[in-house]
């Protein structure tokens, strides 16, 4: 393990990082905070979820995770232990407006507590206001697909401005809204399970006009804040780009993946292709009838910093592939493609090395999407763009005297941030990079079976183990160098 915090290819030169680059790591309310039912917090739409039977592997809820709520000083020390400059994580609105009623004073005050632990030992707040735990009290209302549901969104994020806004620079309305709408609404694969194409579709306008309402009223409130939303987004490739039939398999999960949300955001308009794909499924309508006049010039209003989450390209055709990549939904529970225009379209392995998600290992498809996000989109808006998420999980092995040998994943970062400086190499300027996530935590659907932590976390003893990912990366924070 201790070659892992020497410098990691001897006599090899070193690559540096620009000065003003952030390193930091993520984690999110629901997946790592536990105390569910306590301090005044009520019911998420996870928390429904995870009682639903067959919806999340072996069973797991949120109700502990990695106790964070009671363990943040801890947590944070590790946090400087590891050199972190940054941390990503999430505010509750069911722990700060329990069903989203009034405030609740002690929902709030864990997180004014957290960002003065975190100003206190020098590591800068970054603030998401929503990682999929909408109060189920609005589900019952309809949740996303309900518009009222985005003024909702803006008022909670005017509240956590309230109490936070003196100490807090940076503002993330929403973590990956594809998530929270396509594979929530439509795939029924995360809470609330519904499956429907046009909930999906509504509830993505309305996650939209929420970031939309949000950001307006934040930078009325103080026009020094820096405020962005972060996507997850993919490099889409045809398995064969001279067929026609690929290239259109390619552009239509480019569209319901990546264009339904860096158009209406950074452009003000829909992409024409995709509301033809909706047209020729007569799904059409639902976007004519869910955005009224005005809605496209406030989801378009300007923001500051772009965070894109990347985990994995995509190879596509409208041929079935032989051994089709994630046929395997991790419960015996229905689910169903998120991608209201992807009937037809078919996911092919590219014979990439892959991690326990049986996601495939593509650090060169980040260099690719970075440059190509700048390119089109954030780089003449004066955009900022950061790596708010990526990261592994791997089965880890415990050894004896209790390490995490986890060289793949260590791999992995290296691999990644080695694509970011090939971006940075190229003229696309990327600030910062966050891996996900700093502790093993409720990995959604799949539970704790999943682990992407550069720190184990024993979930009967609440234990955690600096990993020798974590070990690594500790070491490229401190050289600031590969
Ligand atoms: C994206 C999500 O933001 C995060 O919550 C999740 O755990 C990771 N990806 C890994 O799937």
């Amino acid at each position: 393990m201790t070659d892992a915090t020497e410098a990691s290819r001897p006599g090899e030169p070193r690559r540096a990082f620009p000065d003003s680059f952030l390193f930091g790591a993520a984690t999110a309310a629901f997946q790592i905070e536990g105390a569910a039912f306590e301090g005044g917090r009520t019911a998420s739409i996870w928390d429904a979820f995870c009682r639903v039977p067959g919806a999340v592997v072996n069973g797991d809820t949120g109700d502990v995770a990695c106790d964070h709520y009671h363990r943040m000083p801890e947590d944070v020390a590790l946090m400087r232990e590891l050199g972190l400059q940054t941390y990503r994580f999430s505010t509750s609105w069911s722990r700060v407006r329990p069903d989203g009623g009034p405030v609740n004073p002690e929902g709030i005050d864990f997180y004014s507590r957290l960002v003065d632990e975190l100003l206190g030992t020098g590591i800068k707040p970054w603030l998401t206001l929503y990682h999929w735990d909408l109060p189920q009290s609005l589900e019952e209302q309809g949740g996303w697909t309900n518009r009222d549901t985005a003024s909702r969104f803006r008022d909670y994020a005017l509240s956590v401005h309230d109490a936070l806004g003196d100490r807090v620079e940076v503002w993330t309305t929403l973590n990956e809204p594809w998530c929270s709408s396509f594979l929530s609404y439509t795939a029924g694969a995360h809470a609330p399970g519904r499956f429907s194409k046009a909930d999906g579709l509504r509830a993505a306008h309305h996650l939209m006009l929420g970031h939309g309402l949000a950001v307006e009223a934040l930078r009325e409130r103080d026009a020094s804040l820096d405020l962005g939303i972060t996507l997850n987004l993919t490099v889409a490739k045809p398995v064969d780009p001279e067929r026609p039939g690929d290239l259109d398999a390619a552009r239509r999960i480019d569209a319901g993946f990546n264009r339904v949300f860096l158009d209406p955001i950074l452009r003000g308009e829909y992409p024409a292709d995709f509301l033809t794909d909706l047209a020729e499924i007569e799904l059409g309508h639902v976007l004519e009838e869910a955005v009224q006049d005005g809605d496209l010039r406030t989801i378009s209003a300007p923001i500051d910093t772009l965070g894109v989450n990347y985990y994995h390209g995509e190879l596509l055709s409208d041929r079935p592939a032989e051994h089709p990549l994630l046929a395997q939904a991790p419960t015996a529970r229905e689910t169903r493609s998120p991608f209201p225009n992807g009937d037809g379209v078919f996911w092919h392995p590219q014979g990439l090395p892959l991690t326990a998600m049986e996601w495939e290992v593509q650090p060169a498809g980040l260099t690719e999407l970075l440059t190509r996000v700048h390119r089109e989109y954030t780089g003449e808006r004066g955009i900022r763009l950061y790596v708010t998420e990526n990261g592994a999980a791997y089965d880890d092995v415990v050894e004896a005297d209790g390490g995490v040998p986890d060289v793949e994943r260590a791999e992995f970062l290296e691999l990644h941030l080695d694509a970011i400086l090939d971006a940075i190499d190229e003229g696309t300027p990327v600030h910062g990079y966050f891996y996900w996530s700093l502790l093993d935590n409720f990995e959604w659907a799949w539970g704790y079976e999943k682990r992407f932590g550069i720190v184990r976390v024993d979930y009967g003893t609440q234990e955690r183990t600096v990993k020798q990912s974590g070990r690594t990366y500790q070491r490229v924070i401190r050289d600031r160098a590969l």
